[in-house]
């Protein structure tokens, strides 16, 4: 899965605070960052300066063992220190609302691609074409884009650094970010809201392309369909994030191995048992809580929905060669 970490985009491109601004509003945000980390500097040397100025200055001597003089206030200076932080606070204020509208406020014509999250993968669902992706979200450069986000199960958040959006996933709730890329090129996505043992492997890839090539990519539809099923199985293992929790070497994780599973015999929690033929691995896709074996606890997230039949029909093929 980590082929799947594009760092080279986020370290090589950008400047040294953030990687390469991409999206529309991605320089906006960076400027009105740099406005604020540079405002905090100049105040920072200035209170420090005066510190440092005022203690040697009013130290004391053997000349001058107390003050002068009881001083109370002084309003000159107390309207000062008040009027310039707020006007500078109204300017960041101002300046931070506009862009936060703007950023959270989709272009009428934006086209809607929708993000499902669950524990560990990112899946992706356009609505226009009818084609769906997991681990990989393809969309056309200087058109906006809207993303209708939710999760299957816990809080997971979606961000691409490039572009300066970052939202969480709630379950039973929906979501928005939007961005529109003003380059071609392949950008990393990030889960940033801790969601288990997987969180940081949670990734995928944004690849946005050229108008005519994302009209072919559409032409050209789902990749998978040519694929042979085993194929196909082993391609959705790690895309669909079964790797997260299933070996193929025979390891214990979170879930049994799928090494030597298929037509094995198989041990329920309820005390049943019997063999894992191709109804047996349907159901754990679709309705993993029916049965949980032996030694393991039901936490899978029900793939029914994010699997086609074709593509259940893969992984079942892929299981059954792995021995
Ligand atoms: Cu999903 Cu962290």
């Amino acid at each position: 899965m980590d082929t799947k970490l594009q760092t080279e985009n986020l370290m090589d491109n950008g400047n040294f605070w953030f990687p390469e601004a991409v999206s529309t509003f991605a320089t906006n945000v960076d400027t009105l960052y740099s406005f604020i980390m540079f405002l905090s500097y100049l105040f920072f040397g200035i209170i420090i300066a005066a510190t440092i100025y005022f203690l040697v200055k009013y130290r004391k001597t053997p000349q001058h063992r107390k003050a002068l003089k009881h001083i109370t206030h002084n309003n000159l200076l107390e309207i000062t220190w008040t009027v310039i932080p707020l006007f500078l606070l109204m300017v960041i204020f101002f300046w931070g609302f506009k862009d936060y509208l703007n950023m959270n406020i989709a272009p009428g014509d934006s086209q809607e691609i929708r993000v499902t999250a669950k524990k560990w993968v990112w899946d992706f669902y356009y609505p226009d074409t009818g084609l769906t992706t997991s681990s990989e979200l393809t969309v056309p450069v200087n058109k906006p884009i809207k993303l209708i986000m939710s999760s299957v199960d816990v809080l997971h958040s979606f961000f691409i650094p490039n572009m300066r959006v970052k939202k969480d996933l709630i379950p039973n709730r929906y979501t928005t970010v939007w961005f529109e890329a003003i380059k071609p090129g392949k950008y990393q996505i990030f889960c940033t809201e801790y969601c288990g043992k997987d969180h940081s492997n949670m990734l995928a890839t944004l690849t946005v392309l050229s108008e005519s090539d994302y009209q072919e990519w559409v032409k050209a539809g789902d990749p998978n369909k040519s694929l042979p099923l085993d194929q196909l199985g082993q391609k959705l293992y790690t895309d669909k994030g079964c790797v997260a929790c299933h070996s193929i070497d025979g390891t214990t994780n979170i879930g049994p191995t799928w090494k030597g599973l298929y037509q094995s015999n198989r041990t329920f929690t309820s005390g049943e048992s019997h063999i894992a033929d191709d109804n047996y691995l349907r159901e754990s896709m679709v309705k993993p809580m029916e049965e949980i074996v032996e030694g393991f606890q039901g936490v899978m997230p029900t793939f029914a929905g994010s699997l086609s039949d074709r593509e259940i029909d893969a992984i079942i093929e892929y299981i059954k060669k792995i021995k």
